[in-house]
């Protein structure tokens, strides 16, 4: 086992790292309240709930369980009122906390839920794909979709603890493990060399397994070290969307089917590093570097659209709704800034 602390004064919480983790969760989970609600989704439940919910049981508490379909649209707006409901139904008070168990989606809906339910109650992250395990699970960024675009409505709601079990990823699709990559690389990107060339040497997904762990463990201490800086995102924090300005943007432009959201920011990393060098802001040749990488793990960095059209929608990126652009740029591989600009840098 292996822990990191993210020390966020009274929101304070452990990372739990340790393979086989989901069939003994309930040895980690000491919380005061007695009923525990696990939402998840209906990819995960088939494989892990079974395990966790007999564990939280085992271990004294009520648990019980609710699935709700996979994909990105269940974290919409619109579903909130039928997952209250089923909260009032099983009684769920401020005392008693929610369980995360899947992805990014189930851990942003589930987080909200917990952020507003009551005005807040306590909720725990079981993250089991790579990209809530690496980012989405930490930091406390919760949120549902609008109509209008992602994440539109959130909060900042630290979970009170987040346990990973690595394991989970030999039942996650080669798809969205390659989707879960784009922000490990983002991660080696922004702060560390060390890790991206790790990537680079590991040469793809069968290369990179044997030390999946710590690659997992160091994106973490990284993303650890980023929101203790800047939990509620006005400065350091922003470094985290490097490549994401432009990813959101093409995400949106094919109306979220064509590409996933970390093939969209990895078109984006390779982009902004390509038009920053152009420009005198990035050392030459990180472009082509990070294509390499990205490449490497199966996903994209060029992509037919029309820049830009693409552009039109920078202007609508949530982050964006004021007058300024803050993009993130790569002075190198492993060192990042903030760079105040406007949509026309991307045309
Ligand atoms: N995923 C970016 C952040 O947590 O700030």
């Amino acid at each position: 086992m292996k822990k990191l602390f993210v020390d966020l004064g009274k929101n304070s919480y452990d990372i739990i790292f340790e393979r086989g983790l989901l069939s003994h969760v309930g040895d980690y989970i000491k919380l005061d309240g007695k009923k525990l609600l696990v939402m998840t989704d209906d990819n995960v439940a088939g494989i892990y709930a079974d395990a966790v919910v007999s564990s939280l049981e085992k271990a004294g508490y009520e648990a019980s369980l609710l699935v709700l379909p996979h994909g990105e649209k269940t974290k919409s707006f619109d579903i909130l009122p039928a997952v209250y409901a089923r909260l009032l139904k099983e009684r769920i008070t401020r005392k008693d906390a929610l369980v995360a168990l899947g992805g990014g989606v189930i851990g942003d809906l589930c987080g909200f839920v917990a952020a507003t339910y009551l005005r807040g109650i306590p909720f725990v992250q079981i993250p089991t794909s790579l990209l809530a395990q690496v980012d989405s699970s930490i930091g406390g960024k919760v949120a549902v979709d609008l109509p209008e675009g992602k994440n539109l409505v959130g909060a900042f709601w630290q979970p009170k603890l987040v346990l990973v079990d690595p394991d989970a990823l030999n039942t996650l699709s080669d798809a969205f493990f390659t989707d879960g990559m784009a922000e490990v690389i983002k991660y080696g990107c922004i702060k560390d060399k060390k890790l991206f060339d790790l990537l680079d040497a590991c040469g793809g997904k069968s290369g990179l397994m044997p030390v999946i762990d710590e690659v997992i463990y160091r994106c973490c201490d990284i993303k650890r070290e980023v929101v203790e800086k800047d939990e509620k995102d006005k400065g350091e924090r922003m470094l985290l969307n490097f490549g994401h300005t432009y990813g959101h943007a093409l995400e949106k432009y094919y109306n979220f089917e064509k590409l996933s959201h970390g093939m969209a920011v990895s078109v984006g990393m390779y982009e902004i590093c390509r038009l920053a060098e152009e420009k005198g802001l990035t050392e030459k040749g990180t472009a082509e570097t990070v294509a390499r990488v990205c490449s490497a793990y199966g996903l994209p960095h060029t992509d037919d659209a029309p820049c830009r059209k693409v552009v039109e929608g920078v202007a609508n990126d949530k982050k964006n709704l004021g007058d300024k652009l803050v993009t993130v740029l790569l002075k190198k591989i492993g060192e990042s800034y903030l760079y105040p600009t406007d949509a026309e840098f991307f045309a």
